[in-house]
Protein backbone atom coordinates (compact mmCIF):
# COMPACT_ATOMS: atom_id res chain seq x y z
CA UNK A 1 0.00 0.00 0.00
CA UNK A 2 1.30 3.17 -0.69
CA UNK A 3 2.01 5.20 1.93
CA UNK A 4 0.31 8.89 3.29
CA UNK A 5 4.14 10.31 2.78
CA UNK A 6 3.68 9.57 -0.87
CA UNK A 7 0.78 12.34 -1.85
CA UNK A 8 1.75 15.75 -1.74
CA UNK A 9 -1.03 18.68 -1.27
CA UNK A 10 -0.60 21.45 -3.61
CA UNK A 11 -2.48 24.36 -5.35
CA UNK A 12 -3.53 23.69 -9.03
CA UNK A 13 -2.41 25.72 -12.08
CA UNK A 14 -3.58 25.60 -15.39
CA UNK A 15 -1.41 22.43 -16.18
CA UNK A 16 -3.48 20.11 -14.31
CA UNK A 17 -6.02 21.06 -16.19
CA UNK A 18 -6.29 17.41 -18.22
CA UNK A 19 -5.68 15.61 -14.93
CA UNK A 20 -8.13 17.25 -12.95
CA UNK A 21 -10.88 16.40 -15.22
CA UNK A 22 -9.85 12.73 -15.61
CA UNK A 23 -9.88 12.66 -11.75
CA UNK A 24 -13.37 14.65 -12.04
CA UNK A 25 -14.98 12.21 -14.24
CA UNK A 26 -13.76 9.09 -12.77
CA UNK A 27 -14.56 10.10 -8.78
CA UNK A 28 -18.15 11.23 -9.88
CA UNK A 29 -19.18 8.10 -11.47
CA UNK A 30 -17.24 5.85 -9.22
CA UNK A 31 -19.21 8.16 -6.78
CA UNK A 32 -22.82 8.90 -7.86
CA UNK A 33 -23.33 5.18 -9.82
CA UNK A 34 -27.32 4.51 -8.31
CA UNK A 35 -26.98 7.71 -6.59
CA UNK A 36 -27.81 10.28 -9.95
CA UNK A 37 -28.81 9.59 -13.31
CA UNK A 38 -26.45 6.59 -15.10
CA UNK A 39 -27.22 8.42 -18.49
CA UNK A 40 -25.32 11.88 -16.87
CA UNK A 41 -22.96 9.92 -15.32
CA UNK A 42 -21.79 8.02 -18.82
CA UNK A 43 -21.74 11.43 -21.09
CA UNK A 44 -20.08 13.31 -19.07
CA UNK A 45 -16.57 13.57 -21.29
CA UNK A 46 -13.35 14.69 -19.79
CA UNK A 47 -12.05 16.72 -22.72
CA UNK A 48 -14.98 19.10 -21.82
CA UNK A 49 -14.36 19.02 -18.06
CA UNK A 50 -10.96 19.68 -19.04
CA UNK A 51 -11.52 22.86 -21.09
CA UNK A 52 -13.25 24.06 -17.82
CA UNK A 53 -10.75 23.83 -15.54
CA UNK A 54 -7.82 25.27 -17.85
CA UNK A 55 -10.56 28.50 -17.72
CA UNK A 56 -11.09 28.19 -14.56
CA UNK A 57 -7.36 28.19 -13.36
CA UNK A 58 -6.62 30.88 -15.78
CA UNK A 59 -9.47 33.13 -14.55
CA UNK A 60 -6.80 35.86 -12.97
CA UNK A 61 -10.19 37.14 -10.45
CA UNK A 62 -10.85 33.56 -9.34
CA UNK A 63 -10.59 33.67 -5.46
CA UNK A 64 -11.33 29.95 -5.46
CA UNK A 65 -8.65 27.28 -3.80
CA UNK A 66 -7.94 24.24 -5.31
CA UNK A 67 -5.88 22.31 -4.08
CA UNK A 68 -4.54 19.25 -5.76
CA UNK A 69 -3.31 15.41 -4.25
CA UNK A 70 -0.73 13.86 -6.01
CA UNK A 71 0.82 10.73 -5.73
CA UNK A 72 3.92 8.41 -7.75
CA UNK A 73 1.47 7.71 -10.64
CA UNK A 74 0.03 11.61 -11.10
CA UNK A 75 -3.32 13.62 -9.32
CA UNK A 76 -5.74 11.05 -7.39
CA UNK A 77 -7.78 13.83 -5.48
CA UNK A 78 -8.88 17.73 -5.33
CA UNK A 79 -10.71 19.89 -3.06
CA UNK A 80 -11.85 23.34 -4.04
CA UNK A 81 -12.65 25.87 -1.51
CA UNK A 82 -14.18 29.60 -1.36
CA UNK A 83 -14.77 32.62 0.36
CA UNK A 84 -18.55 33.13 1.59
CA UNK A 85 -20.44 35.78 3.74
CA UNK A 86 -19.76 34.49 6.96
CA UNK A 87 -17.48 31.88 6.16
CA UNK A 88 -15.50 29.24 3.91
CA UNK A 89 -17.48 26.65 1.82
CA UNK A 90 -15.78 23.51 0.28
CA UNK A 91 -17.25 23.25 -3.11
CA UNK A 92 -15.79 19.99 -4.17
CA UNK A 93 -13.81 17.47 -2.58
CA UNK A 94 -13.14 13.99 -4.45
CA UNK A 95 -10.30 11.39 -4.28
CA UNK A 96 -10.73 8.25 -6.21
CA UNK A 97 -10.82 5.02 -4.94
CA UNK A 98 -7.64 3.28 -5.10
CA UNK A 99 -6.30 6.66 -3.11
CA UNK A 100 -9.28 6.20 -0.50
CA UNK A 101 -8.91 5.91 3.12
CA UNK A 102 -4.98 6.90 3.27
CA UNK A 103 -5.38 9.86 4.72
CA UNK A 104 -5.70 12.10 1.15
CA UNK A 105 -8.96 13.43 1.44
CA UNK A 106 -8.42 14.47 5.15
CA UNK A 107 -5.07 16.15 4.10
CA UNK A 108 -7.00 17.82 0.88
CA UNK A 109 -9.94 19.39 3.80
CA UNK A 110 -7.79 20.00 6.76
CA UNK A 111 -5.26 22.21 4.22
CA UNK A 112 -7.91 24.05 2.49
CA UNK A 113 -9.45 24.61 6.09
CA UNK A 114 -5.77 25.84 7.16
CA UNK A 115 -6.08 28.22 3.91
CA UNK A 116 -9.20 29.34 4.29
CA UNK A 117 -8.57 30.13 7.90
CA UNK A 118 -5.19 32.11 7.04
CA UNK A 119 -7.63 34.21 4.60
CA UNK A 120 -9.68 35.28 7.40
CA UNK A 121 -12.72 32.68 7.90
CA UNK A 122 -13.45 31.93 10.88
CA UNK A 123 -15.38 28.67 10.23
CA UNK A 124 -16.22 26.48 7.14
CA UNK A 125 -19.10 24.54 5.54
CA UNK A 126 -19.76 22.60 2.88
CA UNK A 127 -22.56 20.84 1.30
CA UNK A 128 -22.82 16.72 0.44
CA UNK A 129 -25.94 14.80 -0.91
CA UNK A 130 -28.35 13.05 1.59
CA UNK A 131 -27.48 9.95 -0.09
CA UNK A 132 -23.65 10.46 -0.42
CA UNK A 133 -23.59 8.29 3.20
CA UNK A 134 -19.83 7.54 3.05
CA UNK A 135 -18.84 10.96 2.86
CA UNK A 136 -21.53 11.67 5.50
CA UNK A 137 -19.39 9.62 7.70
CA UNK A 138 -16.44 11.16 6.60
CA UNK A 139 -17.65 14.89 7.66
CA UNK A 140 -18.99 14.01 10.76
CA UNK A 141 -15.59 11.31 11.76
CA UNK A 142 -13.74 14.47 11.10
CA UNK A 143 -16.22 16.61 13.39
CA UNK A 144 -18.37 18.09 11.09
CA UNK A 145 -22.34 18.24 12.42
CA UNK A 146 -25.26 18.83 10.07
CA UNK A 147 -26.92 22.41 10.49
CA UNK A 148 -29.43 23.20 7.40
CA UNK A 149 -30.95 20.80 4.33
CA UNK A 150 -32.71 21.82 0.97
CA UNK A 151 -33.33 20.87 -2.57
CA UNK A 152 -30.19 19.89 -4.75
CA UNK A 153 -30.87 23.13 -7.44
CA UNK A 154 -31.44 21.37 -11.00
CA UNK A 155 -31.90 17.34 -11.92
CA UNK A 156 -35.51 18.69 -11.84
CA UNK A 157 -35.56 18.97 -7.80
CA UNK A 158 -35.32 15.32 -7.17
CA UNK A 159 -32.29 15.25 -4.60
CA UNK A 160 -31.69 16.78 -1.41
CA UNK A 161 -28.20 18.03 0.32
CA UNK A 162 -27.67 18.78 3.93
CA UNK A 163 -24.85 21.34 5.09
CA UNK A 164 -22.19 20.15 7.23
CA UNK A 165 -20.54 22.40 9.40
CA UNK A 166 -17.23 22.83 11.44
CA UNK A 167 -18.25 26.23 13.64
CA UNK A 168 -14.09 26.92 14.50
CA UNK A 169 -12.53 26.23 11.38
CA UNK A 170 -9.36 25.87 13.34
CA UNK A 171 -10.28 22.09 14.37
CA UNK A 172 -10.63 20.82 10.82
CA UNK A 173 -7.47 23.17 9.93
CA UNK A 174 -5.38 21.04 13.01
CA UNK A 175 -6.65 17.24 11.94
CA UNK A 176 -3.65 17.99 9.17
CA UNK A 177 -1.18 18.24 11.84
CA UNK A 178 -1.81 15.08 12.95
CA UNK A 179 -2.44 13.20 9.49
C1 LIG B 1 -15.08 11.12 1.30
C2 LIG B 1 -13.61 11.12 0.91
C3 LIG B 1 -13.18 12.52 0.47
C4 LIG B 1 -12.76 10.71 2.12
O1 LIG B 1 -11.40 10.70 1.75
P1 LIG B 1 -10.44 9.48 2.10
O2 LIG B 1 -9.10 9.82 1.58
O3 LIG B 1 -11.07 8.22 1.64
O4 LIG B 1 -10.48 9.50 3.70
P2 LIG B 1 -9.20 9.54 4.69
O5 LIG B 1 -8.36 8.33 4.44
O6 LIG B 1 -8.53 10.85 4.59
O7 LIG B 1 -9.90 9.40 6.10
C5 LIG B 1 -9.66 10.31 7.16
C6 LIG B 1 -10.34 9.78 8.39
O8 LIG B 1 -11.75 9.62 8.12
C7 LIG B 1 -12.12 8.26 8.32
N1 LIG B 1 -13.07 7.89 7.27
C8 LIG B 1 -12.86 7.88 5.94
N2 LIG B 1 -13.97 7.49 5.30
C9 LIG B 1 -14.89 7.24 6.27
C10 LIG B 1 -16.22 6.78 6.24
N3 LIG B 1 -16.85 6.52 5.09
N4 LIG B 1 -16.86 6.63 7.42
C11 LIG B 1 -16.26 6.91 8.59
N5 LIG B 1 -14.97 7.35 8.68
C12 LIG B 1 -14.31 7.51 7.52
C13 LIG B 1 -10.84 7.46 8.21
O9 LIG B 1 -10.91 6.25 8.92
C14 LIG B 1 -9.82 8.40 8.81
O10 LIG B 1 -9.89 8.36 10.22
P3 LIG B 1 -8.61 8.71 11.15
O11 LIG B 1 -8.03 10.00 10.63
O12 LIG B 1 -9.22 8.82 12.51
O13 LIG B 1 -7.66 7.58 10.97
C15 LIG B 1 -13.30 10.11 -0.23
O14 LIG B 1 -13.65 8.82 0.21
C16 LIG B 1 -14.01 10.41 -1.52
O15 LIG B 1 -13.49 11.15 -2.35
N6 LIG B 1 -15.20 9.83 -1.72
C17 LIG B 1 -15.92 9.94 -2.99
C18 LIG B 1 -16.25 11.37 -3.34
C19 LIG B 1 -17.18 12.04 -2.35
O16 LIG B 1 -18.16 11.46 -1.90
N7 LIG B 1 -16.84 13.30 -2.07
C20 LIG B 1 -17.65 14.14 -1.21
C21 LIG B 1 -18.61 14.94 -2.02
S1 LIG B 1 -19.49 16.10 -0.98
Amino acid sequence: MERLAAYNILPAGPGDAAALARVHVRSWRETYAGLLPGAFLAQMNPGVYARRWRRQLMAADSSELILCAEGAGGLVGYCGASERAGGAEVSTLYVIRPAQRRGVGKRLLSSAAKVMAARGAPSLHLWVLNDNTRARAFYEHLGGFPVEERRVSGWDGAYRETAYSWPDIRTLAAACESA
